[in-house]
């Protein structure tokens, strides 16, 4: 088994810093996700660790073995493209043989290996098939059969469900999860989409506009603890509010600006955390409750007025205007048929959260 291994990596394209200081370790044998804004330089660290870039300055490990400079064929990693790439002219089952063929592999051995991978990506009956004659999920599994034939340490894949429409691409997402935890091959999946990193990453890396990585964890680590604002905002939808950390009775509260004095819960993990400093609160959509009616024994609430309701089916989201001229938003899920209370347009509503649900962030 052998980790992808960044040290202080840092690349430039005419003068300019396109990644910086990149320290990062992706697991061996895990499903990994790099999500970033464009250009943020996602494909740059893809084509670092492949060999077609190399570093200006830093060093690369596949396992202990320095790959800064290995030239591209003799590392094992293997690429797919957001465009496919695949051979216009040649059917599925050539495709998939080629990189066996250029290797001078004889033809039994060729046949057998590539009928096996058919079958992995389920195309075995499309296997004579004209690529053009593909649908744009089959193209897809031609690729991926493409690349995983030569059995690479590292499978690399840049955007690759980007051409296909929503649903085909959730359904994709669920294959190549299936296909990694059956092959236990190394996945680097780069997407800016916030939904397919959390899908299919065990861990997953966010990087910022200036080429930063701003952190590492689980799915679940980054959205419910994200570390910055804007991870918080980059990672689902959230409310950031600016605050000042007060210190009442050796208990840390937020003061927000107009609106009074909010309770928090402060852990060990923030040992920034000081009187009168600035901070940023994240509190997510799905962690306020909205009601018209003043439920006692809430320490943490709001008022204000619905300015916009949409119905997104399972959930309901509600946009709204507090006193000091600021938007909160609610998502409400649409669990009942028949809810207790109907909530509409300029309606004065009261917003509730537990404390244990505000994220405090010092950038
Ligand atoms: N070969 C190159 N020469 C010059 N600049 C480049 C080159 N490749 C990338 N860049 C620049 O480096 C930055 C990062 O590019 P990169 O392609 O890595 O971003 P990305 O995160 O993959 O973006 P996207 O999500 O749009 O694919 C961009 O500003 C881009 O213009
Ligand atoms: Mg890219």
């Amino acid at each position: 088994m052998r980790s992808i291994r960044f040290e202080n990596v840092t690349k430039l394209f005419h003068g300019e810093t396109v990644v910086e200081n990149i320290n990062l370790t992706i697991p061996s044998g895990k499903f990994f996700a790099l999500l970033g804004p464009s250009g943020s330089g996602k494909t740059t660290l893809l084509r670092l660790i492949a060999g077609f870039e190399q570093p200006d300055s830093g060093r690369i490990f596949l396992g202990n073995h320095n790959i800064t400079n290995v030239p591209i064929n003799e590392r094992r990693v293997n690429t797919v493209f957001q465009n496919y790439a695949l051979f216009p002219h040649l059917n599925v089952f050539d495709n998939v043989a080629y990189g066996l063929q250029i290797k001078k592999i004889d033809k039994a051995t060729i046949q057998k290996r590539v009928i096996a991978i058919l079958k992995v990506v389920r195309l075995e009956k499309h296997m004579y098939r004209s690529i053009t004659r593909l649908s744009g999920g089959q193209q897809q599994r031609v690729a991926l059969a493409r690349a995983i034939i030569n059995e690479p340490d590292v499978l690399l894949l840049d955007e690759p469900l980007a051409a296909l429409d929503l649903k085909l691409r959730e359904h994709m997402l669920i294959e190549l999860i299936e296909l990694q935890s059956s092959l236990q091959t190394t996945f680097v999946y780069v997407t800016h989409d916030q939904f397919e990193a959390l899908t299919v990453a065990d861990t997953m890396a966010i990087m910022n506009a200036d080429g930063e990585i701003e952190q590492i964890g689980t799915p679940k680590e980054i959205y419910e603890f994200p570390e910055s604002s804007f991870v918080a905002k980059f990672v689902g939808t959230t409310n950031i509010l600016t605050g000042t950390l007060v210190l009442f009775d050796n208990v840390y509260k937020i003061e927000l600006p107009d609106l009074g004095t909010f309770e928090i819960s402060v852990t060990a993990s923030k040992p920034w955390v000081r009187p009168s400093l600035k901070v940023f609160m994240s509190l997510r959509p799905e962690k306020i409750e909205i009601s018209k009616s003043k439920h006692e024994g809430f320490s943490n609430m709001l008022k204000g007025k619905v300015e916009a309701i949409v119905y997104h089916g399972r959930s309901t989201q509600y946009d709204v205007r507090l006193k000091n001229g600021m938007r909160i938003r609610v998502f409400e899920q649409n669990e009942e048929h028949f809810p207790q209370e109907v909530i509409d347009y300029d309606d004065y509503v009261f917003l509730y959260w537990q404390k244990e649900n505000v994220v405090l962030l010092n950038r």
